[in-house]
């Protein structure tokens, strides 16, 4: 059976996930960030956690040199910069707060979950690779996160 592409990635929508933007330098020390929902966690011991980057992003050379990244999981309050992060050719890191890491990796100052990982393993993905990474550095400051089901921004309700 061949799957309809449009189908398949509808289906694929139907999985509420939230939203991250993930970060790093780049050798030649280009920062690079992408909006990304393929996040997920992976393993509590050793912490393992993994997203996906496609090959035609312009910031794949970049996250397949980086020793480190950082992945930052969006508030509410964030559309905006996952719109930003999700955009080609922009200097996106003109239009926010950021800081550096001791690493060299950027930090983006706003977030509702920012994990900080060295990059442990690549695995190949079809059109994407999937990078596992091990969390060195966490912080939590939980506030309401943003939400994204059906390729639209979602309100996360809790009970
Ligand atoms: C909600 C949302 C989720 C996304 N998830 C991913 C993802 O998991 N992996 C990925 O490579 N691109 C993902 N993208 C697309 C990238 O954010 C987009 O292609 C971006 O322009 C990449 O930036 P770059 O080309 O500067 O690297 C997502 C976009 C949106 C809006």
């Amino acid at each position: 059976m061949t799957l309809d592409a449009r189908e398949f990635r509808d289906a694929m929508g139907c999985f509420a996930t939230g939203i991250t933007v993930v970060t790093a330098k780049s050798n030649d020390g280009e920062k690079v960030g992408c909006t990304a929902n393929s996040f997920s966690s992976v393993s509590l011991d050793p912490p393992l956690v993994l997203w996906a980057v496609a090959k035609n992003a312009n910031s794949y050379d970049a996250f397949m040199e980086a020793k480190h990244f950082a992945i930052h999981v969006l508030h509410a309050g964030q559309e905006n910069v996952s719109r930003l992060f999700a955009t080609k050719d922009v200097d996106k890191f003109n239009e926010i707060g950021w800081t550096e890491s001791q690493d060299g990796t950027p930090l983006l100052d706003d977030y509702s979950v920012r994990l900080e990982c060295t990059t442990e393993h690549i695995y190949e993905g079809g059109d994407h690779v999937i990078i596992v990474g091990r969390v060195f550095e966490m912080d939590n400051p939980d506030v309401e996160p943003l939400g994204f089901y059906q390729g639209k921004y979602a309100k996360i309700v809790t009970e």
